[in-house]
């Protein structure tokens, strides 16, 4: 698919919309010239991580759903596939995504799709709680090591679904929801969620403990209120709900991303440049913030903007990722490329996911000193990178490899930037605006 404007050596950086599959351009590359300061203005789309549960909530309720500021992504896309697949019908216009789901009369969400995208999952909840029962296929593993479901399945669990898995799917039949109290282990994102979509309409009351606090759920969770779910203690630990018959359509506007602007930020203090975020929120992106301000950026929030200058040399430093309002994961891999040219040795550490390194061999043939010790990385700066071809693994890891490129000496070629198409909307274009010299070509 190709956009107006661009040149015929250019492709869409946009994902395919719903009809199309999420891989028709899978053997894009992009080819990066290093050593630009990025400088300019650039405006952070709506967040992927917060659009998908929404997206997949809009299935609670029958009626026509309004979503705003939905990034065009190849993820939203698919999400979209799932919930025609169910039977909704989505439209969208520019940003303003509207799902119909009156007419939704399958529950099942197959491999085909699940596979592409794991938060296809979000699905489970919502037709467990409006239709008694779902047929999703499980997810598998991901890039970089399995990724297990099993607290979302005892959760709902918990919540009387009776789940059973058959021939890879997770199926539930004749369901009736009731309200349990369920404390999660682990901090979970996605079980937080999932959970959260099929207590609103459980019979009687749930309360879940230790639940995530990522703004994407605090988000959901006010959208779920505004439709008429009964939730305390939206933004704790702990959210207590009260089971309501149904809920009203919802006219929700997506909240900006979080880690997009957090890797334009990245992006800056690599290249010793200096630029401002447009339509993001400061209010969650604070642990970020205080890593590149430790790395030598200075860091000015302001109004729904934040600005940042990056160091002649970024110095080093340890950074420990943990849920929020802990440094996100989803930055791991950005801030490891940042540091691979710091002065001095960082330790990087993932508590959240313990094997998330594909990345390392990549930056390694950038020139990079990095050693792996279990979930740590230990990172030498070096002087400079240098270009080299390298390939994409998945989407941190494949932002990770540009912000490199645009720091390295020379040429670099990235492939399979399908990944990275998953996650950041238009990411090369914005990049080239800020004085990238970035150009994507078909390999
Ligand atoms: C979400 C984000 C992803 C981010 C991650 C952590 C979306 C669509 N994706 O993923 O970008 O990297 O949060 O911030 O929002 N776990 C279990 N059992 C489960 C579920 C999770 O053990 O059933 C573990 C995971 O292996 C991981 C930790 O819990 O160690 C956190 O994962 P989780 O928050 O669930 O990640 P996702 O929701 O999948």
């Amino acid at each position: 698919m190709d956009v107006g404007g661009a040149s015929p050596r250019t492709r869409s950086p946009h994902a395919p919309p719903a009809a199309e599959a999420t891989n028709t351009e899978p053997m894009d590359a992009l080819v990066i010239q290093g050593g630009r300061a990025l400088v300019g203005r650039v405006q952070i789309s709506g967040a992927k991580n917060a659009a998908l549960p929404v997206m997949a909530a809009t299935l609670l309720a029958p009626g026509l759903h309004t979503l705003r500021n939905v990034p065009r992504l190849a993820d939203t896309s698919t999400m979209a596939r799932v919930l025609e697949q169910l039977g909704a019908r989505v439209e969208m216009r520019g940003s303003t995504w509207t799902i119909d789901t009156s007419n939704v009369q399958s529950v099942e969400a197959p491999y085909d799709l699940v596979r592409t995208m794991r938060a296809s999952i979000y699905v489970l909840g919502p037709l467990l709680a409006r239709f008694g029962a779902a047929r999703v296929s499980l997810p598998g593993g991901c890039a970089w090591g399995p990724r297990p479901v099993n607290l979302h399945l005892d959760g709902l669990n918990a919540l009387n679904a009776g789940l059973e898995i058959d021939h890879g799917y997770i199926v539930g039949r004749d369901v009736r929801l009731k309200g349990a109290t369920i404390d999660f282990d682990v901090v979970s994102v996605g079980a937080t969620g999932n959970l959260l979509m099929a207590a609103v309409l459980a019979e009687g009351t749930t309360v879940l403990d230790n639940v995530a606090l990522e703004p994407d759920i605090t988000a959901l969770a006010q959208v779920l209120v505004q439709c008429g779910a009964h939730i305390d203690g939206v933004g704790t630990r702990r959210l207590m709900i009260h089971g309501v018959k149904n809920l009203a359509p919802i006219e929700a506007t997506i909240i900006p991303d979080r880690i997009e602007g957090a890797t334009f930020l990245a992006a800056a203090a690599i290249t010793h440049g200096s630029i401002t975020l447009e339509h993001c929120e400061p209010a969650h992106m604070g642990a970020v913030f205080e890593v590149l301000e430790q790395a030598g950026s200075t860091v000015l929030p302001a109004d729904r903007e934040a600005s940042i200058s990056g160091p002649r040399r970024p110095g080093a430093l340890d950074v420990t990722t943990a849920p929020f309002p802990g440094f996100p994961t989803d930055m791991q891999a950005q801030v490891m490329a940042l540091l691979s040219i710091a002065d001095g040795t960082s330790v990087l550490t993932d508590t959240v996911y313990l094997d998330r390194f594909t990345h390392v061999p990549e930056l390694q043939r950038l020139g990079a000193d990095i050693r792996l010790e279990g979930n740590r990385a230990i990172v030498k700066g070096v002087p400079a990178l240098q270009g080299a071809p390298v390939m994409a693994t998945d989407i941190r890891a494949s932002a990770a490899l540009v912000l490199a490129a645009l720091s390295a000496e020379g040429e670099t070629r990235i492939s399979r930037i399908y990944h990275l198409d998953r996650g950041y909307e238009a990411f090369d274009q914005k990049l080239a605006k800020l004085g990238a010299q970035i150009q994507r070509v078909q390999e």
